[in-house]
């Protein structure tokens, strides 16, 4: 299991493959530490499956910095990947200086969403000493202009985009990408190009690991689930059980 993002190299070029799962507060942030898991990223999805927004666009800095604290004090082990909000990064020194602030919470390193237009913003936070994690595909801060969630990897356009972006930030010296709802075939040919770890999410088996929404693998989200996200438990039925129970206890 991964301590620092300084095993990344090693991992990318022996195996085994990064298992990585968000998290939002300190409980689960403690259980998953405890499991082994690689990586643990404080999502900006919080703003949907935790503070029931419709996108990811209203969350804000200050959301992020109090999730990324709770997450950090459960973890002793898991670097912690912390995203940068919609509108916390519109220019390079604001992006430094809220990466700063999500480092200052004990994150390990930041993630944004974009390719080549970000590079200024990829650039500075990097040349601040900040260890970064690219975003590229499907951008969920991006859902209002784009008008839905659309795969990415389709037209031989869209690939050539896919592979600008993703050899502009691992030439800027990103630790890690997560590519997001590709063709398959596609993110398999970004893995073998690039020397960062692929971090995958609906973009097939054959990226350098995996990540998933944790209330997703959890079954504690059941009003929406991604096709490509498999629930391995039923923690809502187990939660409306335990509830029932204890009502019908106090009741009778
Ligand atoms: O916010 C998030 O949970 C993410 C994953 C979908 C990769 O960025």
């Amino acid at each position: 299991m991964l301590t620092s993002l300084s095993q990344l190299p090693q991992r990318k070029a022996c195996g085994p493959k990064l298992a990585v799962l968000t998290a939002y507060d300190y409980p689960t942030a403690r259980m998953l530490d405890d499991a082994g898991v690689d990586l643990l990223l404080v999502g900006d999805s919080l703003g949907m499956v935790v503070l029931g927004m419709p996108d990811t666009t209203g969350v804000t800095m200050e959301m992020m910095l109090h999730h990324t604290t709770a997450v950090c004090r459960g973890v002793t082990r898991a670097p912690v990947i912390a995203d940068l909000p919609f509108a916390s990064y519109l220019t390079p020194e604001m992006a430094v200086a809220n990466a700063r602030r999500l480092m200052d919470c004990g994150a390990a390193c930041v993630k944004l969403e974009g390719g080549v237009g970000m590079l200024p913003q990829i650039r500075a936070i990097i040349a601040a000493g900040i260890p970064f994690v690219g975003h590229i595909g499907m951008l969920p801060q991006s859902v209002k202009e784009e008008g839905g969630y659309k795969k990415k990897g389709k037209t031989a356009e869209s690939i050539d985009h896919l592979l600008a972006d993703a050899q502009a930030i691992d030439q800027a010296g990103a630790v890690a990408i997560v590519l997001e709802s590709i063709v398959p075939a596609v993110a398999t040919q970004i893995t073998g190009l690039v020397k960062s770890s692929t971090i995958g999410i609906g973009a097939g088996t054959d990226t350098d690991g995996q990540v998933l929404v944790t209330p997703d693998l959890l079954g504690s989200f059941p009003w929406f689930r991604p096709p490509f996200a498999k629930a391995r438990a039923d923690v809502a039925g187990e939660t409306l059980r335990a509830v029932r129970e204890y009502m019908a206890d106090v009741q009778s």
